[in-house]
């Protein structure tokens, strides 16, 4: 992100690398804060231009005292800025300052229990032995000069410490996870009452925010944005709107494989209230002829990915014929999970089940500037913000649906009769959850179609047709899921209908597995 005017008190977290920098950055911003994450190596003269009221080093993988340890400016400490350094963050403050940091014989790892100093201000108002959640191998063994031990843990004699006149601390715990009960307490405390930042930041700030630095980024440019319908791309067309007005163009590509109504839905949202500039591309042939006879799943979702990109460049390029200079830049929907998950793709072999395809991450070869307003926030920040541009409960609470869309829940081949089935189901299923008041309880509940046909008796005919599966599932992240208990009077209204309603479907089941070792959806 560009850094951005000083029109409100800011904390700024040097990122060394940890898995928990974001969480860093949003419990600072649960302290109605406004807080940004910047590269640890970041220029101290930057830094002070950025005029932050208080900077936090995050945690990180390396050990001070390897050679290509990462390290900060050391101008940072004579700014006169309040620092907290939290695990990595703390050790290097000491190795910096001139303590001492060694390897210990005893890693510490998982819970444990701090003797808090009363008189450090970040324990103000908790009480003295406080649970606190360690993850690190080096300890410190001797302060830095003017530096005070301010809490113990059983082999940390030095887990936290503090020079309390230039407003430097460390914990050698991390606050910022849940299992700190209460971490977000000492967050605070050295937010408000060492840094001095009042709770003035809210969703209406953060529009603001957002607004002055896409047009800071985009000076007279055109954006593009590749619109799925879903959350993410949602809210970024209403806040790049809201920031650029009509020089954001979006791009909808209708594949076929969409819910009921949802290409209408999308143009009368878009088009309709926003009047925002949207191209809605018909691609439904192009898509069911390059499916047809695919089984494999993937193999379609390989399918569907590369011709979205296609249909997608064509449009763009389209668009920059007529101004090439102009749209430069491509909007993204990037949230921050998004990022996590595509770091860790490369080791985590969990990556490597299904080919995702997302609306995101187009198109790598052409040259585009990104703008990814949202990439510093969690889904459920996400939708605040949504709601605050306008957007409704429909769309800012919808449940995920994946990019290659139907095709992967309908089994085997892809054809235009069974993407009837499917979507009419689902359009039955979202119907009655949202009915009974469990749509969006749940993270997910659709209707599956499975090229099994079984017997079955409709009048005094006897049938021969489709299976629809039914799942629903409740997840945090969509990385692990557990089926939901739905009342059977609910699962008996939605069978009854699907067999009763959707011609070809004489069979429902319900899918009680859970993720792992099953997925949510099926292909
Ligand atoms: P699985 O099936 O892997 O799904 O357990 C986990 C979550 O991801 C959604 N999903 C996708 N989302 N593009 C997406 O944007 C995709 O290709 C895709 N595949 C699965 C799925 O709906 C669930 O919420």
């Amino acid at each position: 992100m560009k850094p951005s005017p000083a029109a409100e008190e800011k904390i700024l977290i040097l990122d060394f690398g940890s898995q928990y920098t974001q969480v860093i950055a949003r419990r600072v911003r649960e302290c109605r804060v406004y807080s940004e994450i910047i590269p640890y190596h970041t220029k101290a003269s930057k830094i002070r231009a950025m005029a932050p009221s208080g900077i936090i080093f995050s945690g990180g993988p390396a050990s001070v005292y390897a050679p290509k340890a990462p390290r900060v400016d050391a101008g940072i400490y004579d700014l006169g800025v309040p620092i907290l350094g939290i695990c990595y963050g703390l050790q290097l403050i000491a190795h910096d300052l001139g303590g001492r940091v060694e390897p210990s014989n005893h890693r510490e790892y998982g819970p444990g229990k701090l003797k808090a100093d009363a008189a450090c201000p970040l324990f103000h108002g908790l009480p003295r032995s406080l649970e606190v959640w360690n993850s690190h191998g080096d300890r410190l063994t001797r302060l830095p000069r003017g530096f005070s031990p301010m809490g113990q843990t059983e082999n940390s004699p030095h887990a936290v410490i503090g020079h309390a006149r230039r407003r430097i601390f460390g914990l050698q715990f991390h606050p910022e996870v849940v299992h700190t009960p209460r971490g977000r307490e000492i967050l605070s405390n050295f937010v408000h009452r060492v840094c001095g930042c009042p709770s003035t930041w809210t969703t209406g700030s953060f529009i603001e925010r957002s607004c002055r630095e896409i047009r800071a980024q985009v000076g007279e440019g055109r954006v593009i944005l590749g619109l799925s319908g879903g959350v993410d791309s949602s809210v970024t067309a209403a806040l790049l709107h809201r920031a650029i007005g009509d020089r954001l163009t979006c791009i909808f590509v209708d594949h076929g494989l969409l819910r009921a109504g949802e290409v209408e839905a999308v143009r009368k949202l878009f088009r309709g209230e926003f009047k925002i500039r949207l191209i809605t591309i018909n691609a439904r042939r192009r898509f069911l002829s390059r499916l047809k006879g695919v089984t494999d799943p993937e193999r379609k979702r390989k399918i569907i990915g590369r011709e979205f990109i296609r249909v997608f460049e064509t449009a763009a390029r389209n668009l920059r014929k007529h101004d090439p200079e102009g749209h430069r830049f491509l909007a993204q929907g990037t949230l921050y999970p998004d990022v996590i998950e595509s770091v860790s793709i490369s080791g985590n072999p969990a990556a490597l089940i299904k080919s995702h395809h997302n609306v995101g991450g187009l198109p790598e070869r052409m040259s585009f500037e990104l703008v990814e307003p949202l990439r510093q926030l969690f889904k459920d920040e996400v939708r605040l913000v949504g709601s605050e541009l306008g957007l409704s409960k429909e769309v800012v609470y919808r449940q995920p649906f994946p990019g290659p869309g139907l095709a992967v829940r309908i089994l085997g081949a892809v054809t235009p009769e069974r993407l009837r089935i499917v979507r009419e189901a689902d359009a039955i299923v979202i119907e009655e959850m949202k009915a009974a008041g469990w749509y969006y309880k749940v993270w997910q509940s659709f209707a599956v179609l499975l090229p099994v046909r079984s017997v079955g008796v409709m009048g005094d005919e006897r049938t021969y047709d489709y299976t629809v599966a039914l799942r629903t599932v409740q997840s945090h992240d969509g990385m692990t899921a557990d089926w939901v208990r739905l009342p059977y009077p609910l699962l008996a209204k939605i069978s009854s209908r699907i067999i009763n309603e959707v011609k070809g479907v004489n069979r429902l089941c319900y899918d009680v597995s859970t993720k792992p070792p099953s997925t949510i959806e099926w292909e």
